[in-house]
């Protein structure tokens, strides 16, 4: 390594381009979409709404919003040759194998697929954004042998996510918690996934190209992954009185505690409050506040031992646990929320392109003769 040259480890801090989708500011502690604070987006507006605010950058007008919900609840149900394939898949992959194969798949067949038009590459991501809850609802369904539940067009998107997955009309209370996180979760300016999406859209690819890579990248638990790291975590310790004594040993063993800590977020993750709260109400609603002790308590431990703050896992793992999803669909919601986001900064890389390709600082051997 030259002395001249400085490496990013990670390319943390790095600022590789600019962008009108959203901003975090970890100093104020606050993430905006297109201008407005995400708390109150979650508190006063739809995921449909926000969904049109990422992709346009403007909330809809009541006009636009009925034609993006129509053409939303048209496209719901589940080609039948992706159907088919994902019950091909073997019910011991991961859930987000099949997340990743199903996005590849309808890529595949889809008749605007190699079309980069803005008008293209919105219906796609609109087509994408609605089939993905009726991906995730069949797997958790095939998993636990229970027949598919098709969609249902008087539903709004979290409702008939809900109905799919389960098989039977969610509570309105449960129906806006699950809202909320689709919210929270829909965009983070350039996280490595949206990173992932936007570097292979800079090869000219295509959109789905770009999501399936995207996927993978938050199947990871250091990212999207950590969501259902926490659950089994929870389950791990099992009772708050044993949270102090696990993080104790899990720190002495050198163990990175999921939900915890952030790239950018060094003071606290800006949505977590209002996910908590939402924990809070889902705990109240199924009569479960225990998990609230064990979840304050090994959040005080871990700032007490590491001065480190949770992340928006934290409260959507055990949120999503509550709701009655199996710990391994949790990332698979993820991605059925950052759908919009990928897809918006999709259009973005497209809109003003430049081949993402970094260099790296080469520390192998210099040249040799083959012998
Ligand atoms: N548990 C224990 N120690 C931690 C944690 C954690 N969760 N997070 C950070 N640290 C420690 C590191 O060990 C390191 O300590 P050191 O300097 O003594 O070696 C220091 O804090 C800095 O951590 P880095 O991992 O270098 O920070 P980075 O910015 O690279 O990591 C990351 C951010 C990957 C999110 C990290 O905090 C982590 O691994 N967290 C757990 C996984 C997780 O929850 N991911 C979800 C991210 S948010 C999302 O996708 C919605």
């Amino acid at each position: 390594m030259t002395e001249t040259t400085e490496i990013r480890k990670g390319l943390a801090g790095v600022v590789a381009d600019t962008s009108a989708i959203s901003k975090v500011n970890p100093e104020t502690n606050s993430l905006l979409y297109r201008g407005y604070p995400v708390q109150e987006l979650a508190a006063k507006k739809t995921f449909e709404e926000v969904a049109y605010l990422l992709w346009h950058g403007e909330l809809p007008t009541p006009a636009q919003l009925t034609e993006q919900t129509a053409a939303e609840r048209v496209h719901r149900e589940l080609p039948d040759n992706v159907r088919d394939a994902i019950l091909e898949l073997p019910t011991d992959c991961h859930p987000m194998d099949v997340c990743r194969t199903a996005v590849s798949i309808l890529g595949a067949h889809d008749p605007q697929a190699e079309d980069s038009s803005v008008e293209a590459e919105l219906a796609k991501s609109l087509r994408l954004w609605a089939v993905l809850p009726a991906v995730v609802a069949l797997d958790q369904r095939r998993r636990r042998g229970q027949e598919i539940v098709h969609p249902r067009e008087d539903l709004g998107y979290s409702a008939n996510f809900l109905w799919m997955t389960f098989g039977e009309e969610a509570e309105p209370a449960v129906v806006q918690a699950f809202e909320a996180s689709m919210v929270l979760y829909a965009e983070h300016s350039f996280n490595a996934s949206t990173f992932t999406a936007r570097v292979i859209t800079s090869t000219l690819a295509d959109l789905h190209s770009a999501v399936t890579g995207a996927v993978g990248a938050l199947k990871g638990a250091l990212h999207g992954g950590a969501n259902e790291a926490v659950q089994a975590t929870f389950e791990e310790i099992g009772t708050a009185d044993k949270a102090e004594a696990w993080l104790e040993d899990a720190l002495t063993n050198k163990k990175k505690i999921m939900g915890f800590g952030h790239r950018v977020y060094k003071n606290g993750d800006s949505r977590v409050p209002t996910m908590r709260a939402v924990l809070g109400d889902l705990a109240e609603h199924y009569g479960q506040t225990e998990v609230l002790d064990l979840y304050d308590t090994l959040e005080n431990a871990m700032g007490a031992a590491k001065n480190i703050k949770p992340n928006l896992d934290y409260p959507a793992g055990p949120a999503y646990h509550l709701i009655g999803f199996d710990t391994n669909i949790f990332t698979p919601l993820f991605v059925a929320s950052r759908i919009t986001g990928w897809t918006a900064h999709i259009m973005e890389q497209r809109a003003a392109n430049a081949l993402i390709r970094p260099v790296c600082e080469y520390v192998g051997p210099e040249q040799r003769e083959v012998p």
